[in-house]
């Protein structure tokens, strides 16, 4: 059994995804905690519906992100966790936690990276004249949403699209990317680039 952790602060729809796609599947992966640094997030709710760990911190309360990031090592650790995936985890990752994971922490972000890195990437694609966007799913490094990618999936931007229906194209192609991807790079571990379409 693969021990995960996900990292989300936000609504949590990917994490609910997530967890259904192992429920539902042979997958044997357990997701072992969910950290989390919003106290109040939505996705606190979704884990506890589904009987998931929660670790949640307040960063204001660290003096660093070392300090923090190694209270999060000691429980990822504790729990033999092997994987992290982020989703929706509004923080960069530091050297502590990188180090510790290398090549093992994924991300996943509603653009075309390296289009539109950063926040709400939705409303930076509304702005601009692309005609195409997607989603991409890669390796975590030091950079915001700089590392390597493992999978893109792209949507076409309709000229009268609004947030919500750009919004909801993307998290269905989310909704579907992210457990195809986690169980590849779970269950295939030697696999650096992942064909999900296969
Ligand atoms: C997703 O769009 C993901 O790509 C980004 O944060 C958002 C999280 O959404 N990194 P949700 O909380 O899973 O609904």
């Amino acid at each position: 059994m693969k021990k995960l952790a996900i990292f989300a602060s936000g609504s949590g729809s990917n994490f609910e995804a997530i967890v259904k796609d192992i429920h539902l599947s042979d997958f044997p992966a357990e997701i072992a905690v969910l950290v989390c640094d919003k106290m109040n997030a939505k996705v606190i709710d979704r884990a506890n519906q589904y009987g998931v760990p929660v670790m949640v911190f307040a960063a204001i309360d660290f003096a660093s992100k070392e300090a923090y990031e190694k209270v999060i090592l000691d429980r990822l650790r504790s729990e033999q966790v092997e994987w992290i995936f982020l989703a929706g985890y509004m923080r960069l990752i530091g050297p502590t936690l990188l180090k510790a994971y290398e090549g093992r922490i994924v991300n996943i972000h509603p653009s075309l990276l390296p289009s539109f890195p950063g926040k709400d990437a939705i409303q930076q694609t509304l702005d601009s004249e692309v005609k195409v966007t997607g989603v991409t799913v890669h390796f975590v490094d030091e950079g915001m949403d700089t590392g390597p990618a493992i999978a893109q999936e792209a949507t076409p931007r309709f000229s009268d699209d609004t947030y919500e229906s750009l919004h909801l194209r993307i998290q269905q192609i989310e909704h579907t990317i992210y457990p195809k991807v986690i169980r590849e790079l779970v269950t295939k571990e030697d696999t650096k680039w992942v064909n999900v379409h296969s």
